[in-house]
Order: structure tokens, then C-alpha cells, then sequence
């Protein structure tokens, strides 16, 4: 990030020129000092014979810089804004020495990119662009060096040093003023771009664990972290142990160091770093016990550190040439750490919960984004702050995109793809481009082949398609014609789209809900005997040997990031979910029928309907909670409504206080119409005593919890005082925190009176635990609204003597569960939700841009705003862009919501 000098600089996809100079060997001295740490950089360089002679112009960002040597010479230099530009170096390809001195200053580092201190320990961020807060330098991903790191610091407050790669040299420090210092010298055996750099300095402790790895290597991983903590890393190391055993079976891809860590930290602006063999973590994604994580943590830690150990191959063997390509490594690995999550499941329910959940993400999160006024490809043709563009579209859609090409494909043709990739590249800095070209070259005859530059508009037009589905059952003929046509509305910049190349997995129920033999008329249209390949605008689709008309399953599986549209009745509907083999199109069927419930009550005239269910919903739903042999995760989604967001998404303009009242009226009702049932559920999957580890029993912890958020629910209705103290007495019992906090959470969301107790008393417990003090603020932040009483708790949390909005994960627990998750209590008729927003923007981006950036995007969809909201919402933003000095990150994002 950069505050603004003068007009913003856009940078363009079509731009990228390779580097004048290559970079070979980096070798950094840093004596590291909260206050002001110098920094020696001697580098070896050499001009890219391939670009025409010119000057070298070196990246920095508050840096103070002392002195400059060619080849041990003093030179000419100037500074060109914070470039350093080096005019008079030596001509010729022959190497030279470009060594560097700079002061910076990590404890005044606030926004939490470069070099920074986090409760006395040193650690850095680099990604995108942070090196050049350490150091001048070529900060681009293509300029790929070798690298030996030399930490030296005070021992006794510093007694871990840690850098990329292999310890070599590490001891006392001698001479004057090096009394009580030591120090630790590292060299990191990969190249690797700046970005993958690390040091971390600190009194720390380690987990470890040696393992072998198929060809033999041993390898020592270890997780460290603060003193006390040390009780919490089992889980992340035993996930560290696993990913490193899937990605070699399922991969053929081996760790490539002999030592790999992980270092948590509680202040960090994302969820974790890829640096090459120095991992560094958020500590919510680190740190896990049973009384302080719930099971959605222990889920979310192994994915994270699967996801940042899946990159060791894909993002850094293989790297982005520049950050247009950010896709390349952050969606294929998103899509790694989604079938790593997915191959850990024992049962196909639980990888059908999983894929459930993912696409939940997907579609309340990235579907808005890509209809909002940030909507870009999967990668992007041009930004003005890359921070601004590690979206949900990159990460989400992108690893869509990748699961995709695998459907096309195959499992078995997507490893000869990933094969041919890395025999390719490895070692090189590429393009999306190179990616799709290997998982088609090693799979000639696929439809991914045959039609790549149709497929590959996947990664250079934005929107989410449509898909219009319409069937016809032809008695005599025997037939079932399903016409398919696909469109796109325009995105910024993208008035027209071309075709997309869509795969469409399918089944045909019969009557009694078994799937039919599918038989395409054409039969080479049929790919892995279940899918169709849409590419056209418009294709017809002939089955045959068809008896009676059957129920249609499209897109099973979720097999594209589209919009499927298609008029089926309730009756078919309420069939696929009670029958449907494809888990996710059955989960799916419930949604859309609840969907059309809350649309139907919200587009009605007058006051919404208090009861918008009908019976037949009801009952459906009630199979669905009884069925004696779905397991209890699936039916948690199930009964499930579709969130605010994705309602609110469904309709042309939106009245966020309607569709809450409409959404908390069906779940209402659900409680109520649903009691017995309700009790039956929890008293069937309740355990008691510690959780039992695996997706079951968290399965049942997670309908037992809705179980009583419903049953609390109904007895407020009700009055009645039975189920609210059993669920404050499990508040009480519980023996893990997944069950503790979904108590306090169902009592807090169904507004009872022992909320107010619960939520004391909860504190008190836990004033120590910092991710579980985040939780207490994100629930108090993010419950229902009841006549606007939420607003007025925020800002009183704001108060709260444990609120710090300096670190990330306690300013998001309470400003991003207001402004971003309870949209209910964030749009206000009176518009002080927005005035809120804006303050907080502006006061956080004054220290951490890319967080109020973030926040910023909280506001993304105000033109589709009912008034009065609509109007308030854009004066908000208008405020916060007239302020004059927004960083890039924020200012952007405002610009852009701005724009017509
Ligand atoms: N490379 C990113 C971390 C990152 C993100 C650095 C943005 C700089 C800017 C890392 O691999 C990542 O993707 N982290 C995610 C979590 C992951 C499991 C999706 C994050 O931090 O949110
Ligand atoms: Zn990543």
C-alpha cells in the first residue's frame, strides 16, 4: 500500500514487460531493533539481455536510506518519489554488487506489511508488494533470487531467530556493543521471488515432529508460538503431517526442505503466508484446544494449513509472473486445499457437506462481487492497489475454475495436466495461460482441448453466467429435450460477453426417485457418462429411451460458478429433496424452495406475511430433520435458510429490513411448526462430555446447536422457560467450546432474557483467550436486530476495555460482523449504520489501509438499495471518498462503488 501522491497510477495487465535487470543472490543483514532496524542488502545483479539498456529503478516504501556501493564503489543515484534509481551502472551482461543500506522502523509499523512487531516479536508480511518496506528492490514476483539471511539481535529478548530455508551458522555475537547479542544465519536452498521472504525474531517455542517422506527424506516440521501456548498446536501439526502425506499421494508432490514451520502470530491482516519453508499464521488459524476452538475451527485450521502448504509447489516452485496471474497460484490452491478437505472426509456425505459449504461461500460472497461495482475476471486486466484484488473471484471463482477443468478432464487427466505442469515449469514464474495450456496439452482429447480459448473465458471476462434450463418430455418419441442457454450481464468494463464453456453434470429421476440411464441421442455429448458441455448460447440436449416424464438434476455437484434458472414446480422440487443421489442438488432443492418462499413475501404488497410457509414446505422440511439415515451435517445445511445476502442478491432492489423481517418470520415459524421435531432432534444428537473428534460427531454438535437456537426461538414466542435454562445449564456443562458457544449463541440470538448472564459469565471464563474473546465480540456484533438495538451495542463494545482496533481480528470481530454479516442491523432507516461505516473506514485506513479497505466493501452493493437506504449509503461513500488523504486501498474501493 501507498497513501497517495499526487493522481492514482493504474497498472495494466497488458503492460507487463519483463524485468531490466535480473537479481541472483540476495544476502540480507538485518540487526533488528523495534525502533529503528538496519538493514545491509548486497546483491548480485545483471542486466536481462533480452530488454533494452536502461536504468534501474528500485522499489522502496519508508525507507531511510544510508549509503549505496557498486562493486564496493560509491555511485550516482536519485530518488524518483520512494524509487531509488540507479543511472551509471556497469554496461554489459557481466554481473555486479549492488549493496544497500537502510534504516526502517518495525514498532511504528501499523499497517502490518513489511517488517513489524507484534507483542515483542518481530515478523514480516510481504505479499504483494511489502518487500520494499524492508529493503529496495526489483518487487516483482518474476525476479526470482537465492537467498542467505543473517538475523542478529539482543539474545535474551530474541532467543528464536528464524529465516527462509536451512539454519547454517548461528552463535554469540563479539566486539564492542554486541554484549547479550546473538545471532542465526540462514540460506534458503530454492530461488524464490521477494515475496516468499520471512524472518521472524522472538521468544517462542516449538511444536516438531520429524517425518519421512516417500523418497526417504526426513524432514522436521514445528509450529511455534508464545510460551503459554504451546498446548494449543497439536491439531495444527497433526494437519501440517497430513498435508504433507496427501499432497505426495495424491500429487506426487514431496516437501523440498529438510525443515518446514509454522509461526503464529495475533496480529495479521489475512488468515496466513505461504513464505517459503517459514510459514507465518494468524493464531486463529494456528491454535486449537476444546475449550477455546469450535469444530468449524478445527476444520478451518487444517484447511488453512493444508492451503499454505499446498503452495509450497503451486506458488512457489511455480510462481505468478506478475499479479494479474494471482489466480494461478491462489484459485489452484484454493482448489488443492478444498480436495484435501474433501479426501480427509471418511464418508461421501461428509465430502458432500463440505463441497455444500464451499459453494455457500461461493454464492454469498463471490456472486455479489461479481455483480457489484468491484466485479473483475479471474484475472484481472488492471488495478490501481493489488491488495484490493485477493477477492473471492480470484480465490473462489478461480479455484471453481480449476475444479471445472478437472470435471472436463477427469481426476486422472487433471494429475497428468498438474504433471506436465510442473515437468514444464518448475522453478519458473508464469501465466493462467501456461496452466490451462498443460492440463490440456496432457489431455488431448477432452472437450477442455478441443474448445481451451472458449473455456479460457473463464479468466478474462467477469460476471456470473445464467443458465436457462427448459425440458421437454416427448411421450411418443420416448424423449427428453433439454434446451440449455446460457447469457451474462455486463460488468465494469464488459458490456458484452462471449459464450462461456460450461460442463452441466445431470441425472433424470423417475418417479420413485432413481435415477435413469442417461442416453444422449448424440452420445459423444455425454462426458464421464453424467456431463453436458454447454458452449454455445444456446444448445438442445436429446435424451433417449425416456418412458414418463422424470424430474430433472442439473448442474449436479455445483459443476459451474453459474446461475442456473429453470421453472420446476414444487412437486419436483419437494421431489429431489426427498430422493435426489446427488447430495448437493438435494441440499440444493430445499434452498430454492425456501428461496421462493422468502421472495414471494418479500415482493408481496402491504406487511409481510407472519406466517410465509406453507405445509408442504414444512413437511418437507420435517423429512428431511427425521430421515433416519441422512447424517445430522447434511441436515444442519438443510434446514438451513438462505442467508440475508443471498436473498437480498435475488432481488432488483432490496429492502434489507424486509427481507430480515421475511427471513426471521420463516425461522420462526420453522421453530414453532417444527417444535416436537426440534426436540426430538436435540435430544437424539445430543452427547454429553468431551467432542469426539471427526465430521460426525461434529455433525450432531451442529444440530443440536440449531436445535435449540430453534427451540429458544420458540420460546420466546411461547413464553415459556423450559428450553431457555436447559440451554443456559449446557451453556454452563458443556465440555468444549463448540457446544458452549452454541448455546450462549442460541440464547443470544433468540433475544432471551439470560442472554445478558450467558454472555457475562462467558467473558469471565475466558478474559484471556484472545480468539475466544474475538468470538464473544462477532456474536454480540452480529445477532439479529430487534427495534435497533444493535448499533448502539457495537459502539458501546467499541468502549469495552478489551477492544483494540489496532489488531485485525478484534476490529473485524465487531466491525465486520456489523457491517458486513448482520445486514439487518447495518441498514438502518435512520442511516447511522452508514455514518458508523464511514468513521470507522477513515479512522482505520489513517493506520492499516488494507483493513479499512475491506471494511469499505461493506457498502459495495448500494445501488441496489431501497430508499431511503439507497440515498443515505451513497452519501456515506461519497463522505469517505472526499476525504483527502485516503490510501489506494480505500480509495479505490469508494471510487469504484461510485462509479456510473
Ligand atoms: N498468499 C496468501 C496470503 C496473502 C493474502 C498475502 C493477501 C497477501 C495478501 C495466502 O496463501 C492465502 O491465500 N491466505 C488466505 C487463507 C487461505 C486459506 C485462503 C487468507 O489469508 O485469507
Ligand atoms: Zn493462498
Amino acid at each position: 500500500m501507498t497513501f497517495r501522491e499526487g493522481p492514482v497510477t493504474i497498472v495494466r495487465r497488458e503492460d507487463y514487460a519483463p524485468p531490466p535487470f535480473w537479481i541472483d543472490t540476495v544476502d540480507l543483514v538485518f540487526d533488528l531493533d523495534p525502533a529503528k532496524t538496519r538493514v545491509l542488502n548486497r546483491m548480485r545483479l545483471r542486466r536481462n539481455p533480452d530488454v533494452a539498456p536502461q536504468a534501474l529503478r528500485l522499489d522502496g516504501e519508508d525507507l531511510n536510506l544510508a549509503r549505496v556501493l557498486v562493486n564496493g564503489a560509491g555511485t550516482s543515484f536519485r530518488m524518483d518519489g520512494q524509487t531509488l534509481v540507479l543511472e551509471n551502472l556497469p554496461e554489459g551482461n557481466d554481473p555486479f554488487e549492488l549493496e544497500i543500506f537502510t534504516t526502517c522502523a518495525p514498532e511504528k509499523n501499523t499497517q502490518l506489511m513489511g517488517l513489524y512487531v507484534s507483542q515483542g516479536t518481530f515478523f514480516t508480511q510481504c505479499e504483494a508488494e511489502g518487500f520494499r518496506r524492508i529493503t529496495y528492490f526489483l518487487d516483482r514476483p518474476d525476479v526470482m533470487a537465492s537467498y542467505t539471511v543473517t538475523l542478529r539481535a539482543d539474545k535474551r529478548q530474541y532467543p528464536v531467530l528464524l529465516s527462509n530455508g536451512n539454519l547454517v551458522e548461528s552463535g554469540d555475537l563479539e566486539g564492542p556493543g554486541n554484549e547479550g547479542r546473538h545471532y542465526a544465519k540462514w540460506v534458503d536452498p530454492h530461488r524464490k521471488p521477494c515475496y516468499l521472504f520471512a524472518l521472524v525474531a522472538g521468544n517462542l517455542v516449538a511444536r516438531e515432529q520429524r517425518v519421512v517422506s516417500r523418497s526417504g527424506r526426513e524432514h522436521l516440521l514445528q509450529v511455534y508460538v508464545r510460551q503459554g501456548d504451546l498446548g494449543k498446536t497439536e491439531h495444527a501439526l497433526s494437519s501440517l503431517v497430513k498435508s504433507v502425506i496427501w499432497d505426495e499421494a495424491r500429487f506426487g508432490l514431496s516437501l523440498d526442505l529438510d525443515r518446514f514451520m509454522i509461526v503464529a502470530t495475533s496480529d495479521f491482516n489475512m488468515g496466513a503466508m505461504e513464505n517459503k519453508g517459514l510459514n507465518i499464521f494468524n493464531t486463529k488459524y494456528v491454535l486449537a484446544s476444546q475449550a477455546t476452538a469450535t469444530d468449524t475451527d478445527y476444520a478451518n485450521i487444517e484447511s488453512v494449513v493444508g492451503h499454505e502448504y499446498f503452495h509450497n509447489w503451486t506458488g512457489n516452485r511455480i510462481t505468478c509472473r506478475d499479479w494479474f496471474q494471482l489466480s494461478l497460484k491462489e484459485g489452484l490452491t484454493v482448489f488443492r486445499d478444498q480436495e484435501f478437505s474433501m479426501d480427509l472426509c471418511t464418508t461421501p456425505s461428509a465430502r458432500a457437506v463440505k463441497r455444500i459449504e464451499d459453494v455457500r461461500v461461493l454464492r454469498t460472497a463471490q456472486f455479489p462481487e461479481d455483480a457489484g461495482p468491484m466485479a473483475h475476471p479471474v484475472r484481472p486486466d488492471s488495478y490501481v492497489e493489488i491488495n484490493n484484488f485477493y477477492t473471492v473471484t480470484v480465490y473462489e471463482k478461480g479455484a471453481e475454475v480449476v475444479r471445472m477443468m478437472q470435471t472436463l478432464v477427469g481426476r486422472e487427466g487433471f494429475r497428468r495436466g498438474m504433471d506436465l505442469y510442473f515437468q514444464r515449469h518448475d522453478g519458473q514464474a508464469v501465466t493462467c495461460d501456461d496452466f490451462a495450456q498443460a492440463i490440456a496439452d496432457a489431455n488431448p482429447d477432452s472437450e477442455l482441448a478441443r474448445q481451451l480459448p472458449v473455456f479460457k473465458r473463464w479468466y478474462s471476462q467477469a460476471g456470473t453466467p445464467r443458465v436457462q434450463a427448459r425440458g421437454e418430455f416427448d411421450a411418443a418419441a420416448h424423449t427428453y429435450t433439454l434446451t440449455l442457454t446460457q447469457s451474462c450481464p455486463p460488468t465494469p468494463g464488459q458490456a458484452d460477453k462471449q459464450p462461456f464453456l460450461i460442463p452441466v453434470a445431470v441425472g433424470l429421476l423417475d418417479a420413485h426417485g432413481r435415477d435413469l440411464p442417461l442416453q444422449l441421442q448424440d452420445a459423444a455429448a455425454l462426458t464421464h457418462g453424467n456431463t453436458l458441455v454447454l458452449s454455445q448460447a444456446s444448445q438442445q440436449f436429446v435424451f433417449t429411451g425416456i418412458d414418463a416424464e422424470p424430474v430433472p438434476s442439473l448442474l449436479r455437484g455445483f459443476s459451474a460458478p453459474v446461475v442456473l434458472a429453470m421453472d420446476l414446480s414444487d412437486a419436483q422440487l419437494l421431489h429431489l429433496l426427498a430422493h435426489d443421489s446427488d447430495p448437493f442438488n438435494r441440499w440444493e432443492a430445499g434452498q430454492r424452495l425456501a428461496l421462493r418462499r422468502a421472495l414471494a413475501a418479500i415482493q408481496a404488497d402491504g406487511a409481510p406475511a407472519t406466517e410465509p410457509l406453507d405445509a408442504g414446505f414444512i413437511e418437507g422440511m420435517r423429512a428431511v430433520l427425521r430421515h433416519p439415515t441422512l447424517d445430522a451435517a447434511f441436515k444442519e445445511l438443510a434446514l438451513t435458510l438462505p442467508a440475508e445476502s443471498y436473498i437480498a442478491e435475488q432481488l432488483d432492489v432490496v429492502d434489507p429490513q424486509r427481507v430480515h423481517t421475511v427471513r426471521e418470520a420463516m425461522r420462526r415459524q420453522l421453530a414453532l411448526a417444527l417444535h416436537a421435531d426440534w426436540v426430538w432432534a436435540y435430544e437424539e444428537h445430543h452427547d454429553n462430555g468431551a467432542a469426539g473428534p471427526g465430521a460426525l460427531s461434529a455433525g450432531r454438535r451442529a444440530l443440536t446447536g440449531m436445535a435449540l437456537t430453534m427451540l429458544c426461538l420458540a420460546a420466546r414466542e411461547t413464553n415459556e422457560p423450559i428450553w431457555p435454562g436447559r440451554t443456559y445449564q449446557r451453556f454452563k456443562d458443556a465440555g468444549n467450546m463448540t457446544d458452549r458457544f452454541n448455546a450462549l449463541s442460541a440464547l443470544v440470538s433468540s433475544g432471551q432474557p439470560l442472554a445478558a448472564q450467558a454472555l457475562e459469565r462467558f467473558h469471565a471464563m475466558f478474559k484471556d483467550e484472545a480468539l475466544v474473546l474475538d468470538k464473544w465480540f462477532a456474536l454480540q456484533a452480529g445477532a439479529p436486530d430487534r427495534g435497533g438495538d444493535i448499533l448502539p451495542r457495537v459502539r458501546q463494545l467499541l468502549t469495552h476495555p478489551d477492544f483494540h482496533l489496532r489488531n485485525p481480528n478484534r476490529a473485524r470481530s465487531v466491525l465486520f460482523s456489523y457491517c458486513s454479516a448482520n445486514p439487518g442491523a447495518f441498514h438502518r432507516p435512520d442511516a447511522a449504520g452508514y455514518v458508523f461505516w464511514s468513521e470507522k473506514v477513515v479512522e482505520i485506513d489513517a493506520f492499516n489501509p488494507q483493513v479499512a479497505a475491506r471494511l469499505a466493501r461493506a457498502l459495495d452493493r448500494w445501488k441496489k438499495l431501497a430508499e431511503p437506504y439507497r440515498s443515505a449509503a451513497r452519501e456515506a461513500i461519497a463522505r469517505v471518498a472526499a476525504k483527502s488523504d485516503l490510501s489506494n486501498d480505500v480509495h479505490e474501493v469508494v471510487t469504484r462503488a461510485l462509479a456510473d
